[in-house]
């Protein structure tokens, strides 16, 4: 359920099959005879001179797919020097990630009422995050038929089916057992200590009337 996560698109995914054959007719355009003796891949982004031409892009859940998902991509990110993308929808916190990482950090928003955005990005703006990603294309989640049939949700929905797939992937189910179920902690409060009252915050706060 985790890979379909990752890998999956909406409805019958003819828009991941678009894009991955626009993505296949893009090739290198070899410039002969020119000197490569020195190659240099480093640009300048936002204002500054990064040593990749990559950032990497805000997912949601990253602890779905590794233990403390979010921390160990913003720390490769330092390490590479170039921007990590915290998601909203992240299972760390804002501030845990700010903590553990040294790189550069930016942080992606969805379109969420203005109280919660208001306090969201002060928050990354405290936290020393540099840059605001604004995600406008998810007004209303995509039907993702692989999460549905899968019952991947957060929490995770539990069923045969779910027990089945977590024993036959059992390095998985064990460093998830040890690591307890992903929350959405950018929304953990006090009144809403599991993932299930998390999850329900952040859907009834998103904003499909912004234009
Ligand atoms: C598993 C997964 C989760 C994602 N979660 C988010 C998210 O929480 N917020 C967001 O703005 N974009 C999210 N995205 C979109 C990515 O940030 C990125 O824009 C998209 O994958 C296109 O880049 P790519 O062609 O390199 O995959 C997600 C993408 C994937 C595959």
């Amino acid at each position: 359920m985790v890979f379909d996560y990752l890998e999956g698109a909406a409805d019958d995914e003819s828009g991941l099959r678009h894009n991955r054959s626009a993505f296949d007719k893009l090739q290198f355009l070899p410039r002969r005879l020119s000197d490569v003796s020195t190659r240099e891949q480093s640009v300048p982004l936002l204002g500054q001179q990064i040593p990749l031409p990559l950032v990497i892009a805000p997912t949601g859940l990253n602890s779905a797919f590794w233990p403390k998902g979010d921390l160990a991509l913003a720390r490769a990110a330092g390490k590479a020097g170039i921007p990590f993308a915290l998601s909203t929808a992240s299972n760390m916190s804002i501030e845990e990630v700010a903590k553990g990482a040294d790189g550069e950090l930016w942080f992606q928003l969805y379109v969420v009422h203005r109280n919660l955005a208001k306090s969201l990005v002060n928050r990354a703006r405290s936290a020393r995050y540099s840059t605001l990603i604004l995600t406008t294309d998810v007004a209303v989640n995509g039907f993702r038929r692989r999460d549905l049939r899968n019952g991947f949700a957060m929490p995770f929905k539990a069923s045969a089916r779910a027990a089945v797939d977590g024993l036959s992937h059992s390095r998985w189910l064990w460093s998830y057992l040890m690591n307890g179920m992903p929350e959405l902690k950018n929304f953990a409060t006090d009144d809403a200590s599991d993932t299930a009252s998390q999850a329900a915050i952040l859907r009834r706060q998103m904003d499909a009337s912004f234009s």
